[in-house]
């Protein structure tokens, strides 16, 4: 009932009356006040006036089940919605409800998170109020052995939501991490259910830095928030869902041939390493080559100086420009 009246308010420039929403919803007043009431207190500014009715002030930026599930009515992803206040992990939360049978385009989101996880066990700073902590639920009917490349999907989705709404120039850093100019603003977690020959599901947790006004000395010179590029606070709800929007759209599209071709000249199109000189760093050895884009698979085609091109696999090795982190 909390979607309705919300798009209801929404619909609706002006007062909306008790008696309309009553009939509208079939519902008693009392009910439609307690419904206020619980939207207040997510955040939604609801102005009340005797004789006239409720009129929405403004939206706020508030990261809720209603908020997110009406902007995403009539998606495949982003269905059904959790949003937490606080969470260890949207990783871990959302690995519990699909070990518990949580179906495909299951979204966690949190507003903070107190254990937020980074790729090759780094943690992720997750404050509240600032950023965008979500993962989505994947059930794909694929060969384990190619789940990695559903994270490069997830990056040109994240990557085209941001522009979407912001307008920002955003480019991927392969295989996952969002940048603009030149420094990171989102990192991408996908964590993997299997067994043989089978996927059980696939969580692709997405961490985007929306808000923030400034970050600890020790990253400042490779991070970078939406806030700080452009001057504008974002809602963090228009983005979400644009990228949750752009990864249906993707998803499909990569699952309709489980391959990247049709989606490899988009992908190379914001590929910030295609040109340039490139580290792959293994634990024993680094060489240096000239990045020529990815393979279908999304592997990182590599010229070494012997003009041999090396396929890289994404999650083995990490890639960096040869002056610092592009
Ligand atoms: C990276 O190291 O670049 C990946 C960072 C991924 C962070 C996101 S935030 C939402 C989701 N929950 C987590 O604990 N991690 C991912």
């Amino acid at each position: 009932m909390k979607s309705e009246i919300i798009r209801k308010l929404k619909e609706n420039n002006g007062y909306v009356s008790g008696q309309q929403l009553c009939e509208d919803l079939g519902v008693s007043r009392t009910a439609v006040w307690k419904a206020i009431r619980r939207l207040r207190d997510e955040g939604y500014q609801i102005e009340a006036v005797r004789n006239r009715g409720y009129r929405l002030l403004g939206i706020a930026d508030v990261l809720t089940e209603t908020e997110c599930s009406d902007r995403l009515a009539g998606c495949r992803l982003g269905s059904p919605v959790y949003c937490f206040d606080e969470t260890d992990s949207t990783n871990i939360q959302a690995k519990i409800l699909a070990e518990k049978g949580a179906p495909e385009g299951t979204l966690v989101i949190a507003e903070s998170q107190t254990s937020g996880k980074g790729r090759r066990g780094r943690s992720w700073i997750s404050p509240p109020g600032e950023g965008l902590w979500f993962s989505l639920v994947l059930r794909p009917q694929i060969r384990p052995s190619v789940t990695p490349i559903l994270t490069l999907v997830a990056a040109m989705a994240a990557a085209a939501g941001i522009e979407d709404v912001t307008g920002l120039k955003t480019r991927i850093k392969w295989p996952n991490d969002i940048v603009i100019s030149g420094k990171k603003v989102v990192g991408i977690l996908t964590e993997l259910s299997a067994e043989a020959q089978e996927t059980h599901y696939v969580v692709i947790g997405i961490g985007i830095n929306v808000n923030m006004t400034e970050f600890p000395e020790e990253i400042q010179k490779t991070a970078t928030s939406i806030y700080l590029e452009s001057g504008t606070f974002f809602r963090r709800s228009d983005i979400v869902t644009a990228v949750i929007k752009r990864m249906e759209s993707y998803y499909m599209t990569y699952m309709a041939t489980v391959s990247l071709e049709e989606l490899r000249d988009e992908y190379m199109k914001r590929l910030v390493n295609l040109g340039r000189e490139v580290v792959v760093m293994e634990p024993q050895r680094e060489r240096r080559g000239i990045c020529e884009g990815i393979d279908r698979n999304g592997c990182l085609l590599v010229r070494g100086e012997d003009g041999n091109v090396e396929r890289v696999i994404s999650g083995e090795v990490s890639v960096r420009g040869i002056y610092g982190y592009v």
